[in-house]
């Protein structure tokens, strides 16, 4: 094809935190890495690509503390799962590690070293808060109070979601410890921060930003240059501007240790991305080992030298939340220990569902583990997604019904459709020998074109693009069929050549397409290939222009969508039903409180549920994290409550509920308390904002004859964000 010079590359997807299972947003970003990386292998490239892990952090420490594991354990068993989604959606990555691995130890320590030699590296002392019950400095997202403007309740510290103002930490009003609800102290510390703010530095970054690689492509694309360029400027008070990174945190914190600085560790973000290397190091240390042993190598080289190659292309796959780390801090840290800086880092949009933004916590998003579960093709998201990244930083929307009609019309209906049609023919009549009548040179000259075209917008990640050019070009081949009329000629023996023809290049238009397809539909396009053309190895991209020769009976390749099949994968998930007899004719004991005003009044039970009904309520233990009056309501409270539940980023989320037990209990008594929260009943929205969720507590049925509310209160032992059931 046009790529004579055989590339060298190392490709990375961002390190996922271990502290939860992939969702859907982490499954594109693979899915859209492994088709570049697959096209690539096609065209005879070398290609390491590689993962691992983000294994440190304040919130992993923190998750693993409240799941009774130590840290280690606790991210070993997240990466335990990994295996199942990225098999199951046909991600190969060649290696998988895990920042808190040796190698990242190590070289961050050496990259730590070298920064320091080069003078990048100074300490200085910061006031922040301190949460003295759990002994720790907090990070700001355990930080929440009253907002300093506006003085809505429970907001970060960082800004407001009521007003939008922005602010720091310890300017919130009525601050608390999200994690123990104690006030915080602010405390004096010593860190450590890398100068980015010198000039040395911010030229360079200019320079890296603004410049292009050595195969002349941007390093970055033009949007996500347009967002790095507003970081660089300051404005007229002198605001913004590139401002110096603090590396280090305190102990407790799970990290990797300073040299030199006892009781200080590595902020996450600063060896997070070195796990690149790392995993790419364990990768080649692996393919050393093999050849140690006599077995051949996978490498046959070193990281060293690999990384030593000048022709080496370094290429990151982020989404746009991250874009500040890899475009600034990142090639400034390699710039400046004397390494090889990335040659592309390629920014992609969020996933939607419906146009709403997912939300873990509230069960939205696509679990990509029962979509599997529900034997739901993995092709088939893999063709969606792709149909719809472009190569810019939009986010891609999944919607349902569009999800059915793309992959059935254009999977099904064009593509699928071509081999069954023209394969019986061959079978039937020519013992599935293909044969073309006239020139076929056209036919292959057409079909490299297309290939070519085809490979150059894949390599640009406009793989909407590429799959516009693929089905246009499959309609001509069903149209060129059709126009043929098969089913006449297959009842005329003396046209027998025209039917073996038409079959012959429906078919030859079938081969090229499926091996365009391979990097997006690698698990079809390996079957078109071994079985249905009896080849003995998977498709090349240079098998796009030729011709194929023999045909085997075509067996089933790809079946369509059922939008039931579908609807399944958006039903609340079911807790496993135990046996439906004798839960379900108990009455149930404990009533719900009083719903705040505007709230209908839960009707009191009659009759039976099944167990499915009882089901589908999921009830959780919470923490009351926070209570509080609320202004203008003698029954309310509001509470924030930790149901163990983090956001897309990994952050603990509390839910803000209002419960109408002001008249049993004080706030105060109320912190640290377990209770039990109804944790999917639809967020209502109240004249004091949104209650997004319920507890329980018992009363009397005539609560005015006989008051009294009981919160109810689970044994020692439950934790927060346990199923109740
Ligand atoms: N651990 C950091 C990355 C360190 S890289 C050295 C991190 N982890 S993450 O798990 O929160 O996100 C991993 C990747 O998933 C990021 O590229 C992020 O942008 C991407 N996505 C997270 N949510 C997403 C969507 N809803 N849609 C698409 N991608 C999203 O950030
Ligand atoms: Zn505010």
């Amino acid at each position: 094809m046009n790529t004579p010079t055989k590339r060298r590359l190392f490709v990375t997807t961002a390190l996922p935190y271990a502290n939860g299972a992939f969702h859907i947003g982490h499954i594109m970003e693979y899915i859209q890495a492994d088709i570049w990386v697959r096209l690539q292998r096609m065209l005879g490239h070398e290609v390491h690509f590689v993962g691992a892990d983000d294994a440190h952090g304040a919130p992993i420490m923190i998750a693993a503390e409240k799941a009774r594991k130590t840290p280690q354990q606790f991210v070993a068993d997240i990466a335990a799962t990994r295996g199942a989604y990225l098999d199951g959606f046909h991600i190969r990555f060649d290696n998988w590690h895990s920042t808190d691995a040796p190698e990242n130890h190590e070289l961050a320590q050496d990259i730590y070293r070298a920064l320091r030699k080069a003078g990048l590296i100074y300490t200085r002392e910061i006031e922040q808060f301190y949460d003295p019950v759990k002994g720790m400095f907090l990070p700001d997202r355990y930080i929440k109070g009253h907002c300093p403007k506006c003085g809505a309740a429970d907001q970060y510290g960082d800004a407001c979601e009521v007003c939008g103002a922005v602010y720091g930490p310890t300017e919130l009003k009525q601050p608390y410890s999200v994690l123990s609800g104690a006030t915080p102290e602010l405390r004096k510390s010593e860190h450590y921060f890398f100068q980015l703010s010198s000039p040395r530095c911010a030229d360079f970054l200019r320079d890296w930003t603004h410049s292009a690689n050595a195969q002349g492509a941007p390093h970055l694309q033009p949007e996500v240059l347009n967002k790095v360029r507003e970081w660089f400027t300051a404005d007229e008070a002198g605001h913004g501007g590139l401002a110096d990174w603090d590396i280090s945190r305190d102990a407790p914190y799970f990290g990797i240790e300073i040299p030199d600085a006892p009781g200080k560790y590595f902020y996450v973000w600063l060896d997070a991305p070195i796990g690149y290397l790392a995993s790419l190091k364990n990768h080649f240390d692996k393919g050393q080992a093999a050849r140690h042993w006599h077995v051949p190598s996978r490498t046959g080289q070193s990281f060293e030298q690999f990384m030593d190659d000048p022709q080496v292309e370094q290429i990151h796959f982020i989404g746009k939340d991250i874009i500040y780390f890899h475009t600034l801090f990142w090639p400034a840290t390699l710039q400046f220990s004397g390494r090889k800086t990335p040659t592309q880092v390629n920014v992609h949009g969020f996933v939607t569902v419906g146009g709403e933004k997912m939300s873990k916590s509230r069960g939205t998003g696509i679990s990509p583990l029962r979509y599997l579960e529900l034997n739901l093709n993995p092709e088939w998201l893999r063709y969606y997604l792709a149909a719809k990244l472009s190569g810019r930083v939009e986010d891609v929307d999944f919607t349902p019904d569009d999800f059915v009609a793309r992959v059935n019309s254009d999977l099904i209906g064009k593509y699928v459709n071509i081999a069954s049609r023209a394969a019986k023919f061959i079978t039937q009549y020519f013992d599935g020998r293909l044969g073309y009548f006239g020139a076929t040179r056209e036919l292959e000259d057409s079909a490299r074109a297309l290939a070519n075209d085809v490979a150059a917008s894949l390599d640009a990640r406009d793989y909407a693009r590429a799959l516009r050019e693929i089905m246009a070009h499959a309609d001509r081949i069903n149209t060129a069929f059709d126009a043929a009329q098969p089913w006449l000629l297959a009842k005329d023996d003396r046209r027998r050549g025209e039917l073996q023809d038409a079959s012959s290049r429906a078919l030859a238009g079938f081969w090229s397409i499926s091996v365009m397809l391979a990097p997006i539909l690698p698990a079809t396009a390996s079957r078109v290939a071994r079985e249905l053309f009896g080849l003995d190895r998977d498709f090349l991209w240079d098998d796009a222009a030729t011709l194929p020769h023999h045909v085997r009976p075509y067996q089933h390749l790809m079946q369509r969508i059922d939008p039931k099949q579908l609807a399944r994968l958006f039903e609340p998930a079911m807790a496993p039903a135990p046996e439906p007899a004798s839960a379900a004719t108990h009455k149930a004991t404990s009533t719900a409180v009083a719903p705040p005003k505007g709230q209908a009044e839960p009707a009191t039970p009659t009759g039976t549920v099944s167990i499915d009904d009882f089901a589908r309520i999921d009830l959780r233990i919470v923490r009351i994290v926070h209570a509080e009056a609320v202004e203008g309501s003698t029954k309310l409270l509001r509470l924030a409550l930790d149901a163990g539940e983090t956001d897309a980023h990994g952050q603990p989320r509390l839910r803000n509920v209002f419960s109408g037990i002001a008249a049993a209990y004080k706030p105060e008594d109320l912190v640290g308390r377990l209770t039990v929260m109804v944790a999917n009943l639809a967020p209502r929205k109240m004249k004091f904002g949104v209650s997004e969720g319920m507890v329980l507590a018992a009363s009397h049925d005539d609560e005015k004859a006989q008051p009294g509310i009981y919160l109810l209160d689970p044994y020692p032992g439950a934790q927060p964000g346990m199923r109740v059931r």
